[in-house]
């Protein structure tokens, strides 16, 4: 089939991208030409692993093009895509100025009847909009040209988004016109073979299914770190429990991990978003503001287990900090929200200095603070540790999974480690003489 996807982001890269992958003829609309030029000689502006060599396949096979072109790109589409970005407003609600710009350049250029699909995470009546927008264009230029507007929202996690979106396992249509569902569901039968993953439902129920996924796994993290933080006082060991509850098929293994708070360019933002669209309309978000409360207080954790250690934040005045990972999580170079920013701007605060390393967001994290004195950038976790007081693990990236603690314990000259992501046993980290804090383990 023909598509067209607006917004060259994670989401609209890896969803053209795989349509392509299965045969589907794509073209990927942006207005960065400086990106769509990149991207045309196989230069992908973020990391994802395995997108390169599939972008670069399907570019050189024709059936995945880039372009600034909007125009050629709705003249292109039988399926075209809204999978552009929508930023937190000032109160924390969804800003819909580039969805909303991309449905009026739809509605200019709209001549054959197409299928709109709203991927971006987009409020609850958001469809609606885009479709009154593209039929306000279409008026506007005396056009009739019929149109359908779906909900189709994603569920890919960034450092395995290509998987993911190769391997759904649900893809949600919310469409309120059976023949769009059928459009959709030919866009994706590649990817539906062995057992139904389709569900199709009303619109407005499947913009609402996105924000519930997000904010239900937010929930099980915020629940988890409130755990952490109540079996720090109460003296039980918070890996423990989750060994304990995680068996029970109705709580699960996964997200039930403590740590030093959720980020990235989802949750924080999803939280916020649905608790503001609850407000609006007369519905208290008790919970959702709950789980957003756990979780900024979460992302400060590990600075008060450091002023713990060292008594008052005088203490770490002229201290070196060895800082693994900054990413807010591991395989993306993504620092969006990422708690590492908090423990970096509470550490210069307190005038300590660090030397951070993470695998793959060493350019994102230079972009963003640029060249500072109280930060230095390491060519390895190794080198971070040259002259370090103390290391603090942030990312549970596999490659911080088992560093050799005797060496840790001779080169920190603090002898103390403060594992943001419960990595280490503590027992074996006290093996080697030094002292150990993680997230709800009672030391
Ligand atoms: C999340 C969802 O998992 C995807 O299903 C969704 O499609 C995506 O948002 C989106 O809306 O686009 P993502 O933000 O890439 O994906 O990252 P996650 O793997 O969900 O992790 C989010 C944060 O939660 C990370 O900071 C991670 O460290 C933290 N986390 C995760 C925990 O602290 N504990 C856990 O047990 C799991």
């Amino acid at each position: 089939m023909r598509v067209a996807i607006f917004g060259t982001g994670y989401v609209g890269l890896v969803t053209g991208t795989c349509l392509a992958e299965v045969g589907h003829e794509v073209v990927c609309v942006d207005i960065d030409q400086a990106k769509v030029d990149g991207l045309g000689k196989g230069v992908i502006p973020i990391y994802e692993p395995g997108l390169e060599p599939m972008v670069k396949a399907n570019h050189a096979a024709g059936r995945l093009r880039f372009t600034t072109d909007a125009a050629q790109a709705v003249a292109h589409g039988e399926v075209i895509f809204i999978a552009v970005g929508t930023p937190p407003d000032e109160d924390g609600s969804a800003d819909l100025q580039y969805v909303l710009a991309v449905a009026r350049t739809i509605g200019t250029h709209l001549q054959k009847p197409a299928v709109v699909v709203d991927k971006s995470t987009v409020p609850v009546g958001t469809a609606d909009r885009v479709r009154e927008t593209i039929a306000r264009t279409l008026a506007g230029r005396g056009a009739q040209v019929k149109f359908d507007v779906v909900s189709n929202p994603e569920f890919l996690k960034e450092g395995a988004a290509v998987e993911d979106c190769m391997r759904p396992d649900r893809i949600v249509i919310g469409a309120d016109n059976p023949e769009a569902v059928e459009t959709l569901r030919r866009l994706y039968a590649p990817f539906n073979r062995n057992h139904e993953r389709v569900v199709s439902m009303d619109v407005r129920s499947a913009e609402l299914t996105k924000y519930a996924a997000n904010a239900m796994l937010a929930t099980k993290i915020s629940f988890m770190n409130e755990i952490a933080n109540i079996a720090e006082k109460v003296g039980a060991d918070v890996e423990m429990v989750r060994k304990g509850i995680g068996s029970d098929p109705r709580i699960g293994w996964h997200f039930i991990y403590p740590g030093a708070g959720y980020g990235g360019s989802c949750f924080p933002k999803d939280v916020q978003a649905l608790a503001r669209t609850s407000q609006q309309h007369g519905h208290a978000p008790t919970l959702l503001d709950a789980v957003e409360a756990v979780n900024e207080r979460q992302k400060g954790h590990l600075f008060e287990l450091m002023l713990r250690h060292y008594g008052d934040v005088s203490a770490l005045r002229g201290r070196t900090v060895a800082l693994w990972g900054l990413a807010f999580k591991p395989n993306t170079d993504d620092m969006r929200e990422a708690s590492s920013r908090r423990l970096l701007q509470q550490l210069w605060e307190a005038g300590a200095k660090v030397r951070a390393f993470d695998p793959e967001a060493m350019e994102e994290t230079r972009r963003i603070f640029g060249e500072r004195t109280d930060l230095v950038l390491c060519d390895s976790a190794e080198e971070a540790l040259q002259g370090a007081d103390a290391l603090v693990v942030i990312t549970e990236w596999k490659q911080f999974r088992s560093p050799d603690f005797d060496e840790l314990g001779r080169r920190l000259a603090d002898a103390v480690i403060f594992d943001g992501r419960n990595l280490y046993e503590p027992d074996d980290v006290e093996a080697a003489g030094l002292a150990y804090y993680g997230i709800g383990r009672g030391r």
